[in-house]
């Protein structure tokens, strides 16, 4: 199936746009949790041709894109991934949107990537920040700061910044209580839906490019599929992750 910019897909409790969210989000209702991996404004291209799929340079990652921030609908809380050399400047556009940055959140990726082979430390991590309003309260046991997830095997990938739905679900079981609307203005292949459905979760989700649009589509309708043959539905919480959504030891 292939999608065009303008459509528009709901599946269970997911509604997920293929569009520019400069232009959706300020047609969105309040959510619970803004929940996102934008592009990091590194102007990343995959490398990774000879062991594993190669992919074209992400669409709005020549600069930090942060201008969604200030037409994002009211939510309680968001977390915002990014990497330390762009991190302030997400930092300031947080809280001039109005959500005061309570904790830096560490992604350990377990396996380290190349970066400068001589003369920097190997990338191992990646960074996200946590903003809320004055009024949020977890709605189970307080997490802490850093999350050990082995991150997407290259050969794996479908896309090339896509991260491990075990962290995506991870940050939303914690941070959304179970009748929480998750929104994802960036969604990718789709990970946060995925995790979403996994968790029950009502999840809003946005795509500007259709082949990754499509890609998503695919991944959360399989994901409803699959928990729709699960005995009992999706309502797992903090205290009791669904089996292999346990950190990395
Ligand atoms: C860092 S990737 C997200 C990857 C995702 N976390 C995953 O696991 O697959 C950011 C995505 O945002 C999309 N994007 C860039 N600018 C956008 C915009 N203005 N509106 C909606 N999506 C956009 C890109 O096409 C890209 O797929």
């Amino acid at each position: 199936m292939t999608y065009k910019l303008g459509d528009i897909v709901t599946i269970g409790d997911c509604t997920l746009y293929c569009g520019d969210c400069l232009d959706i989000l300020p047609t969105l209702g309040t959510v619970s949790v803004v929940v996102t991996d934008p592009p990091y404004g590194m102007n990343f291209q995959s490398n990774r041709c000879k062991d594993g799929p190669s992919f074209d340079r992400l669409i709005g990652d020549m600069a930090a894109p942060v201008a969604w921030l200030s037409v994002a609908p009211d939510a309680d809380a968001i977390v915002v991934f990014c990497e330390w050399r762009n991190a302030e400047v997400f930092r300031a556009a947080i809280e001039a949107a109005g959500w005061p940055v309570r904790s830096q959140l560490v992604w350990d990726r377990v396996i380290h990537g190349m970066g400068d082979l001589t003369a920097s430390f190997a990338p191992c991590h990646d960074l996200a920040w946590w903003a809320c309003r004055p009024t949020y309260k977890f709605p189970g046991k307080r997490p802490t700061t850093v999350m050990r997830y082995q991150r997407v095997d290259h050969d794996k990938k479908v896309h090339p910044t896509e991260k491990p739905v075990e962290l995506l679900a991870h940050i939303v079981s914690r941070a959304t209580p179970q009748d929480g609307i998750v929104l994802d203005p960036f969604i990718g292949s789709g990970t946060t839906g995925v995790a979403c459905v996994r968790l029950g979760r009502h999840f809003i989700g946005i795509e500007l490019e259709p082949r990754y649009f499509g890609v998503a589509v695919k991944r959360i309708q399989d994901e409803y599929d699959r928990t729709a043959l699960l005995e009992s539905p999706p309502t797992r919480n903090v205290e009791s992750p669904l089996p292999g959504m346990e950190p990395t030891a």
